[in-house]
């Protein structure tokens, strides 16, 4: 077995706490619910859960604005709940990554009350105050500093009559941005860290990670010239200067200083004495990952993996393969983003593997939070070539709870909107409830997420009778079980992991790509062929056998010279 370590080897699964089991009965999921559900997470083969915050907060944002970065809220259980939670993982072997939102603080937070309280205080820094712009003739409280919009609607500054200054809110005004240029600021977000660290976490999804220092002098966006009334605020400039700035880099470097100070939280962690290559020596040092939820252009995305870092005295050369000091997985969403045909995600995957600086380990993400379901996305008849391809592409797969039933966007009327996007630009195709519904786990009412007579925060997806993970384990051909297949593939296989990646290359609708033993692996090489058309297809392929195909029914049979893949389906073939 290569030696890799946890988060490069494992699957992470997103659980956005609110919707995911509720045990209390009022509607909202809870700690105590997901600690329950933590058998069906080590059946069905994942590694590690990454869990949307559950920090104490108004929940304007529905979490992502924290009011106390250490504590659990009310509403999601106790402190205890989540150490109950936390030893539950571990014993059975899945890792617990918190989210953690160091942009803004909720309005509530006590450190922004203070800041708030007056221009002389000693925290008046720790955020972003701004004077109006220069007297133009109208009031102070309409001369916003500069065009810098908010990604939730309208202008990213709000007025304190009080202290006669703007503050800036990247978010919602209840989520005001913090100054990452202060070190003291940087000092509590860090204690924050290692609060969580020395309690066991095994790692942190950071928020908008790119998004953490802006312009020193605060200029002006330039604006977007193909901008029209139909987009959403934040379109109207392009963030030059409200993200993705150089100084950024400083921090996450930071972060991950921080976090490599810690070791395993597990046994059977990589001990880098007995690694050789410098890439593995780099992976055995980050117990505990850090990923960064940043949404850039592949060139910009990968500089978040950092610098190589320097050994011995200044000028010495580094390594074959340097260490790099970066983010261990700047998220890579670009299979969100693409258009679902096989040329343009083919290159996706080409460009990504190379631009990926040596040293990074690629990862690919199919869905979340804020984005719309898979299976409404690229609609149901691809989804299950879209499972093959998450989990047998190079790199870690973070898969969004309920993708593995086939869970669709749940539709939402006016007065079922939960969402403060969709409720401050209605209409523009904000809304984020509809991926965020209950999850489904029985053929009872409420899917059993709740209380049979209790109601759920957002509505229960209609088909739940059948599409519940209790009916889809019984059938041997369900989406379910296509992704449990999947699973226990990756973890049998090390070609899987630690495999390289070969001849990725559109053939018409079909995407094409070898997964390639290591030297010293195992002696199976897979091809992957994903016939991402509507129309059944016939190509080309060396000889082998099918290892699985994601209608699940074609398992053993030979391939010689081609293969025939009807539309969405997906074939894995253990090449001779
Ligand atoms: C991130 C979160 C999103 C949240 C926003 C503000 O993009 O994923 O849900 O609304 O940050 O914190």
């Amino acid at each position: 077995m290569a030696a890799l370590q946890w988060w490069q080897a494992g699957v992470i699964y997103q659980i956005y706490p609110r919707s995911f089991q509720d045990t209390d009965g009022d509607g909202v999921g809870d700690l105590r619910g997901i600690t329950a559900r933590l058998d069906y997470l080590a059946g069905l083969g994942v590694n590690a859960i990454w869990i949307s915050p559950f920090y104490p907060s108004p929940m304007k944002d529905f979490g992502y604005d924290v009011a106390d970065y250490t504590g659990v809220d009310p509403l999601f259980g106790t402190m205890e709940d989540f150490d109950v939670l936390l030893a539950a993982a571990h014993r059975r072997g899945l890792r617990v990554i918190m989210d953690f939102v160091p942009n803004h603080t909720s309005d509530e937070h006590p450190w922004f009350v203070e800041s708030k309280s007056s221009r002389t205080n000693a925290k008046r820094d720790w955020y972003l105050w701004h004077d109006p712009a220069p007297d133009d003739g109208r009031p102070a409280r309409e001369r916003l500093p500069n065009n810098w919009m908010s990604h939730f609607g309208g202008p990213a500054w709000e007025w304190d009559e009080r202290t006669q200054q703007f503050y800036l809110h990247s978010f919602l005004k209840e989520q005001p941005d913090v100054n990452w240029r202060n070190h003291e600021v940087r000092a509590a977000m860090y204690d924050a860290m290692r609060f969580w660290l020395n309690k066991g976490v095994d790692g942190f999804r950071m928020d908008v990670l790119w998004l953490l220092i802006k312009d020193k002098e605060f200029r002006n966006n330039p604006p977007n010239p193909e901008y029209h009334s139909g987009m959403r605020d934040f379109a109207s400039t392009l963030p030059v200067y409200n993200a993705n700035r150089p100084e950024t880099h400083e921090i996450v470097v930071e972060m991950r200083g921080l976090m490599d100070g810690y070791g395993p939280t597990l046994p059977g962690h990589v001990d880098a004495k007995e690694t050789d290559s410098a890439m593995e020596k780099q992976s055995a040092r980050s117990h505990r990952v850090l990923i960064g939820e940043i949404y850039l252009p592949l060139p910009e995305l990968v500089t978040y993996y950092g610098m190589p870092v320097k050994h011995g005295p200044a000028g010495t050369p580094g390594p074959e393969t340097p260490e790099l000091n970066g983010a261990n997985l700047p998220f890579n969403f670009h299979l969100i983003q693409v258009e679902w045909n096989a040329s343009a995600i083919a290159d996706v995957v080409r460009t990504y593997e190379q631009l990926l600086p040596p040293g990074a380990w690629p990862n690919y993400v199919l869905g979340n939070h804020d984005r719309r379901r898979l299976a409404s996305r690229i609609g149901l008849k691809q989804t299950r070539a879209a499972a093959m391809l998450l989990l047998t592409l190079r790199g870690t797969p973070t898969m969004y709870y309920g993708d593995e039933l086939g869970m669709v966007d749940v539709p939402i009327t006016p007065d079922q909107v939960r969402d403060p996007a969709e409720k401050n630009e209605p209409g523009k195709g904000r809304g984020r409830d509809p991926e965020r519904a209950p999850m489904l786990w029985v053929n009872a009412p409420n899917a059993g997420f709740t209380a049979p007579d209790a109601t759920p925060w957002l509505p229960i997806e209609a088909d739940w009778q059948t599409k519940n993970a209790a009916t889809q384990r019984s059938d041997p051909k369900s989406m379910l079980t296509l992704y449990r297949r999947l699973l226990g593939l990756r973890r049998q296989h090390d070609t899987l992991n630690a495999g390289a990646i070969a001849d990725v290359a559109a053939e018409g609708d079909v995407l094409r790509y070898r997964r390639v033993q290591l030297p010293d692996g195992e002696s199976t090489d897979f091809q992957v062929l994903l016939n991402l058309g509507t129309e059944a297809a016939t190509i080309r392929c060396a000889p082998g056998t099918v290892v699985l195909t994601t209608l699940l029914d074609g398992a053993g049979a030979r391939v010689e010279g081609e293969a025939t893949i009807e539309a969405g389906e997906g074939l894995m073939i253990a090449l001779d």
